[in-house]
């Protein structure tokens, strides 16, 4: 049984990740929160929202931060859109936003809404050593909650994050776009001496969507399904980094690991975060000549058998769109 909680920038592959968490019955789902990244905070924020409720997600939504610690905002709207999730359909209808904090508020019976970095603190230390943190974005809020609140370290149980690469990038040749949105974040994260799953490009890599599947999630012919088969379409046109359709399923990978860890291996590494390359900046350095080089940090996930675990992802999701 896992304790989640989530930080998210949605963001399509996001909204994946929810969904799967949301369907899997080994997780108790603490909360959420979201940041900056594949677009403004605003928009990010506003897109957890539509998907709780129009996916009847049962967990708290927090607004985190706005900006990464010291770099300049960097988001994914030139390939995902404003709003940072594109369709080539109907749009996930807007939200009151006021009215669902109003509710979330009355339901937990307290006031006024928290940021997001001070509910994540809350709720590791009601449940020490017991919090994975899920995280699919630009590290700001975990970092900044690393600052704020630094005894919380010990006390989460795992972090397991969708991020960085152990070979080449997208944002840049380098750099895997949540390191690069936050690198001075990702340098605090990977050093506060948690136990880290990374899941990075190079696993990424392995999941990939066809259209047939996009058409099975149409095919279900409900509301939710349409919605969702829009924004798969256009996310299967989207082009990765060196040029090839369909983009990778990037945030998905980690819920999928939770639901069936055995279809990936591992490799311990000595992870460092670039920050200072003129060219590399961003990058996740992986020294896996550990322990004879450097003390491992992470856990890299290297293999996943892509058919068993795209299989699993759609049997997972299928479920969540009646
Ligand atoms: C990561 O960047 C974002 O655009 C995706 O949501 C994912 O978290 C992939 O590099
Ligand atoms: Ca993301």
């Amino acid at each position: 049984m896992y304790k989640i909680w989530l930080d998210t920038d949605p963001g399509f592959d996001d909204w994946l990740a929810m969904l799967l968490l949301s369907a899997n019955l080994d997780v108790t789902w603490l909360g959420v929160s979201v940041v900056a990244g594949n677009a403004p905070l605003a928009a990010t924020y506003e897109n957890a929202l539509r998907i709780k409720k129009h996916y009847h997600l049962d967990v708290p939504v927090y607004p985190g931060c706005d900006k990464p610690l010291a770099a300049k905002v960097e988001t994914a709207q030139e390939i995902l859109g404003a709003s940072g999730m594109s369709t080539t359909g109907e749009a996930l209808p807007g939200v009151d936003i006021a009215q669902l904090e109003a509710e979330q508020l009355a339901r937990q019976q307290r006031q006024p809404m928290p940021h997001a970095v001070d509910a994540l603190i809350e709720a590791i230390r009601a449940n020490p050593g017991q919090v994975t943190l899920m995280c699919i974005a630009p590290l700001t809020n975990i970092a900044v909650a690393l600052q704020r609140a630094p005894e919380i370290a010990p006390m989460i149980k795992e972090i397991i994050l969708m991020g960085g690469s152990a070979d080449q990038g997208n944002h840049t040749a380098a750099a895997e776009f949540n390191i690069y949105a936050d690198p001075e974040a990702a340098d605090i994260v990977f050093n506060a001496g948690i136990p880290l799953r990374m899941f990075g490009l190079n696993l990424c890599r392995q999941l990939l969507v066809t259209s047939a599947e996009v058409q099975q999630v149409r095919a279900l012919g409900t509301l939710r399904a349409k919605w969702l088969a829009g924004y798969f379409e256009a996310y299967l046109r989207i082009r990765s980094a060196d040029g090839s359709v369909p983009m990778p399923m990037y945030d998905p990978a980690v819920a999928i690991w939770l639901k069936r860890p055995e279809l990936f291996s591992f490799e311990p590494a000595r992870v460092d975060i670039e920050l200072a390359g003129r060219l590399t900046r961003g990058m996740t350095v992986c020294e896996f000549r550990v322990p004879r080089r450097a003390q491992a940090n992470a856990q890299v996930a290297m293999t996943v058998d892509g058919p068993r675990a795209m299989q699993c992802m759609m049997q997972e999701l299928l479920g969540t769109l009646s």
